[in-house]
């Protein structure tokens, strides 16, 4: 592997990870699973090498340098395109999907929901919904018992995303819509893996499964804007884009272009921040030395009383427990863009027409910049330490202008929901045995977390 910088390589191609004609990798990705075919990949042939996947040729980076040309310095040459093809057929044109004037465009709208202080003010409702969530939990198994942590909490950061940024409780659907994203998002990542996507009008039970998931959903989000427009609703980020009016037309956004921003946020909101939460049960359960720390902070800053916006920054070794869960498990574990013009990556040329991935997975384990990098260790996110390393080899929200618009909500939802879990009670794994990870879209556990709660 690469330690260090650009100028090692001559303008040449990345070295190439062998494959078939027309499938390319996609049968030892199928047989390895994505997660450890790109660890072999990269531990063969280095921090840049080439793969087929299907029809496209794809440059996978790791090395912090090319994460910063290809997301900063050159980031107009590098565009969402192609790879985010699948997602568009959940998503249709939202902030995650747009791009260029009409990106910038919805982004401005969108971005005063999310600065720091209307974060604060939503960290009441994060607490309620969280406090509910854990009530009900408690009224069902009184005397403790397991819960599988995915499931729980896929429950919880979809509720806490409705009442926050749009005023509504899931409640009952909660299940339902739930489900409804998992399959649709399993299915879309599936449509992904292979070289010709059947269109979707042949009904092949894939197909007929995506629209059924696809309708509940839409139902769901055609409801939640009904009750927007009737203005029944408090002030949220949806009323916002309600209100909005184009600078220059003075057109609102209509009911399409609003299913689609309410769907990719719930989307974006919801899945990310509980893979992390669910991925911090098997790594905490595994480190009761951190969970002790962690509690006596929670114990000494807030005792029984539930946390406000002005307790987080009393909390840091939450915040650092919560960003090491973000470098061992990064939810986003690869990004994909397309380029479009000829460019240098650490000295490999990249084409028009490649897709460029980089892999936050492997540059957050990139031993060049991260001691140990298998530990679970959350010193290392104390501020002297995180100031003095490589800017770009850490980016679980990705960097640059499509960084992730929700990433001080995630934290602040996170450091919420580990406060108030310590508060209520402890926990355990019932089994030590590891979880590999499933790479789809997102790095999904491969099997159950069960986790076993004993109420305070
Ligand atoms: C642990 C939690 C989260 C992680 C790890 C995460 C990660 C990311 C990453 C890596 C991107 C960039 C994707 C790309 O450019 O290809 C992204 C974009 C985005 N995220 Fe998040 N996210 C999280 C939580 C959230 C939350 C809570 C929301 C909203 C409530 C959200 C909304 C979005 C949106 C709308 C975008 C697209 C932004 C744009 O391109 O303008 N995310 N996220």
């Amino acid at each position: 592997m690469e330690a260090t910088a650009s100028t090692l390589h001559p303008n040449r191609e990345a070295p190439r990870v062998p494959g078939w004609p027309l499938i390319g990798a996609l049968v030892p990705i199928t047989r390895l699973g994505a997660i450890e075919f790109f660890r072999r990949a990269w531990e063969r042939y280095g921090d840049t090498f080439r793969v087929r996947l299907g029809p496209r040729d794809v440059v996978c980076v790791v090395h912090p340098d090319a994460v910063e040309q290809v997301l900063m310095r050159n980031k107009d040459n590098y565009i969402k395109g192609a790879t985010y093809k699948h997602l568009r057929l959940l998503t249709g044109d939202g902030l995650l999907t747009l791009e260029g004037e009409p990106w910038r465009k919805r982004r401005r709208m969108a971005q005063p929901a999310f600065h720091k202080e209307s974060i604060r003010a939503l960290t009441a409702s994060m607490v309620d919904v969280t406090r509910d969530v854990f009530d009900g939990l408690r009224a069902r198994m009184p005397q403790g018992g397991t819960i599988e942590a995915h499931h729980e909490m896929m429950r919880l950061t979809l509720e806490i995303v409705g009442e926050t940024l749009f005023d509504t409780r899931l409640g009952s659907s909660t299940d339902a819509s739930a489900h409804a994203f998992g399959e649709a998002l399993e299915l879309l990542s599936n449509r992904g893996s292979i070289p010709v996507s059947i269109p979707m009008s042949v009904p092949t039970p894939g197909n007929l499964r995506l629209k059924r998931a696809l309708k509940l959903l839409d139902e769901m989000v055609y409801g939640i804007i009904r009750r927007a427009r009737a203005g029944t609703a408090k002030p949220t980020l949806l009323s916002m884009l309600i209100d909005a009016r184009d600078a220059e037309t003075g057109e609102a956004l209509s009911d399409r272009e609003l299913r689609d921003e309410v769907i990719t946020l719930v989307l974006a909101g919801h899945e990310t921040t509980a893979l992390l939460i669910t991925w911090g049960f098997t790594l905490l359960g595994r480190h009761p030395e951190v969970v002790a720390r962690m509690r006596a902070q929670v114990d000494a800053v807030l005792g029984d009383r539930a946390p406000t916006a002005d307790d987080l920054p009393r909390l840091p070794y939450l915040r650092q427990v919560v960003d090491e869960i973000l470098r061992l498990r990064s939810p986003v574990w690869a990004l994909g863009r397309d380029v479009v013009a000829e460019d240098t990556l650490c000295g490999f040329r990249v084409y028009p027409g490649e897709t460029v991935m980089p892999l936050p997975y492997f540059t957050h384990r990139h031993p060049a910049f991260w001691d140990e990098p298998e530990r679970f260790d959350p010193e290392r996110f104390l501020p002297e330490r995180a100031k003095a390393r490589h800017h770009f080899a850490y980016y679980p929200f990705s960097v640059g202008p499509r960084m992730c618009i929700g990433n001080i909500f995630s934290l602040v939802e996170a450091q919420v929901i580990l406060a108030m879990l310590l508060q209520r009670c402890d926990f355990s794994l019932p089994s030590l045995a590891p979880v590999p990870p499933k790479a789809l879209m997102t790095l999904r556990p491969s099997g159950p977390v069960n986790v076993q709660l004993r109420w305070r």
